[in-house]
């Protein structure tokens, strides 16, 4: 889009186009950043839930935290490697970043298996790692990937977001 013949667009111009896309950038990142922030308080609770469950407790808490998985954190997954990872491991800095992000999605996944697989006690134990590793995981995302995408002037975080068929396009659907 950068290489349209025709009148060149001058220095000033341009650079209030970088300003313009950058702002745009920078809240449908915040937007990323906030529901990641939402998933950690979640999971932070169901894991702590079926923890602190008492027996007759246990069945609903593990129900709850399976449904989540399910239903939220691997779809959650999958999008992000089909938008952001997708647009970030096309950049330079990015493939090798993006190659070890996706084994993170992996081994959660793997956790994920386990705790399915498990009995109680050791489901609950899962439970809290998957916290633990997720909360990491995301903070990477928030603090690295994210910035990159940004800061790609070759990137629209816009567009790659409009791809995406989940709750985070609704969240900019306003625009
Ligand atoms: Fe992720
Ligand atoms: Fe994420």
């Amino acid at each position: 889009m950068r290489d349209q013949s025709g009148p060149s667009i001058n220095a000033t111009e341009t650079d209030l186009l970088v300003v313009h896309d950058q702002a745009a950038e920078g809240q449908i990142a915040h937007q990323i950043q906030t529901h990641h922030a939402a998933m950690v308080t979640e999971l932070d609770r169901l894991t702590a839930a079926l923890r602190d469950a008492t027996p007759s407790e246990q069945h609903e808490a593990h129900r709850n935290l399976a449904a989540w998985f399910e239903t939220v954190l691997v779809p959650h997954a999958d999008e992000e490697e089909a938008t952001t990872y997708h647009a970030a491991a096309e950049l330079v800095e990015g493939r090798l970043l993006i190659a070890a992000m996706v084994r993170e999605h992996t081994l959660i996944k793997r956790l994920v298996t386990l705790f399915d697989e498990s009995e109680p006690a050791a489901a609950a134990a899962y439970g809290r790692a998957i916290f633990e590793t997720f909360h990491s995981h995301q903070g990477k995302e928030n603090d690295v990937i994210l910035p990159l995408l940004v800061n790609a002037p070759q990137v629209s975080l816009v567009e790659v977001m409009g791809q995406a068929h989940g709750h985070q396009v609704e969240a900019h659907a306003h625009h």
